[in-house]
């Protein structure tokens, strides 16, 4: 569907949810025998109980359609008249062609334009920005955003500073042009001067997959975690802050904070440094661990499913990943 549709709305939301992960559960006493780890340091560095790992031969694209299936079950939206799919992802099934493609031919939704999305852990955030201004551009009339990822794949299973911190999963959101609630603020930002401190350089055209490349592990996810703790504070806290100031509202005004599900402890200095009361804020690492571009959906869904979040709640979802890149969606539900 590539032609114009006139007419522009004048608010965006999100008109269904669904999630996925995988059926497999890695606790920290699994991962106890698998590095020089134990589940205390976990749990005091990070709050992370468990995450989800996809059996080998699972790929990011089976995340997505399950989570994607749902999500428009729950809009009630044929998927034949779905006019826009993003997946945002940084563990594609392949270079190419993208992984959008792949769940538009399983889906059926044959009249979707698809595009993936690279924004690392802030792809949930970033598609659902990306959806909302085709729609209200007018260009198309519904979307679907998915963040999916299968991170086990390029995680370093020997390297105990980065193995205990990540998950698989996805999520996925219908967006639509609403009458009530809806979006009503966004911000987003990067900042490509600091993108060593997290990224995979193996597999791309700077390192082309060779013997050499696999000998020296260039095909795993490397971080300076430290630094990225920071950062991911700072500009966590201040994108949060700004789409209140954009849409007028108080931290006491918003019902729920949707961070993205990276580490307990950057949550906790985000909502200090932003004035978030910690109540408010929505935390489900402790079972996922970090999915990257699925964490803020996963956490999504199940702040409605859970009936953390009510209609007319004022939500705002904040992300941070690697890039670096952030933003924030502050929506009325
Ligand atoms: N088990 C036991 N010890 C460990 C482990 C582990 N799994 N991992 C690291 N250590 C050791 C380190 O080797 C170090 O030992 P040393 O002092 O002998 O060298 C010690 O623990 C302390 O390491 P630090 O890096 O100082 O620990 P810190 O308190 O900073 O916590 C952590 C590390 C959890 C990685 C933290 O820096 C962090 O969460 N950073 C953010 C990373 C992140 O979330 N990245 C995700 C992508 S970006 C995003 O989503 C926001």
């Amino acid at each position: 569907m590539t032609s114009s549709r006139g007419g522009r709305p004048q608010r965006i939301g999100i008109t269904g949810l669904g999630m996925a992960v995988p059926s497999k559960v890695l606790t920290n006493a699994d991962l106890e025998k698998m590095v020089e780890t134990t589940d205390e340091w976990i749990r005091t560095r990070t709050g992370i109980r468990e995450r989800r790992v996809a059996e080998p031969g699972t790929t990011t694209s089976d995340l997505a359609l399950k989570a994607a299936r749902e999500a428009l079950e729950q809009a009630r939206l044929d998927p034949k008249k779905l006019e826009l799919l993003i997946v945002a992802t940084t563990t594609p099934d392949m270079l190419f062609p993208s992984t959008s493609c792949l769940v538009q031919q399983r889906l059926g939704a044959s009249s979707a334009v698809c595009f993936d999305l690279s924004a690392a852990c802030s792809g949930s955030v970033f598609a659902i920005i990306t959806a909302q201004q085709y729609l209200l551009s007018g260009r198309y009339r519904n979307a679907l955003v998915v963040g999916a990822e299968v991170l086990s794949s390029f995680i370093d299973w020997t390297d105990r500073s980065t193995c205990v911190l990540f998950g698989d999963g996805a999520g996925a959101a219908v967006l639509e042009p609403v009458k009530r609630g809806g979006i009503l603020a966004t911000d987003m930002g990067a900042d490509g001067s600091a993108a060593e401190l997290l990224y995979m350089p193996g597999g791309g055209s700077k390192y082309p997959p060779s013997h050499q490349s696999v000998d020296q592990r260039l095909h795993f996810l490397r971080m300076n975690g430290t630094e990225i703790f920071k950062l991911a504070v700072r500009r966590m806290a201040d994108s949060a802050k700004r789409v209140m100031k954009d849409a007028k509202l108080k931290a006491e005004d918003v019902e729920c904070f949707i961070p993205h599900q990276a580490n307990t402890r950057i949550i906790e200095a985000v909502a200090k440094r932003a004035d978030l009361p910690l109540e408010k804020v929505y935390m489900n690492l402790q079972r996922y661990g970090n999915t990257s571009a699925a964490s803020n959906l996963i956490a999504l869904y199940e702040a409605v499913r859970d009936g953390v979040i009510k209609r007319d709640d004022h939500v705002v979802m904040v992300a941070f990943g690697a890039g670096l890149t952030w933003g924030s969606v502050l929506l009325q539900w």
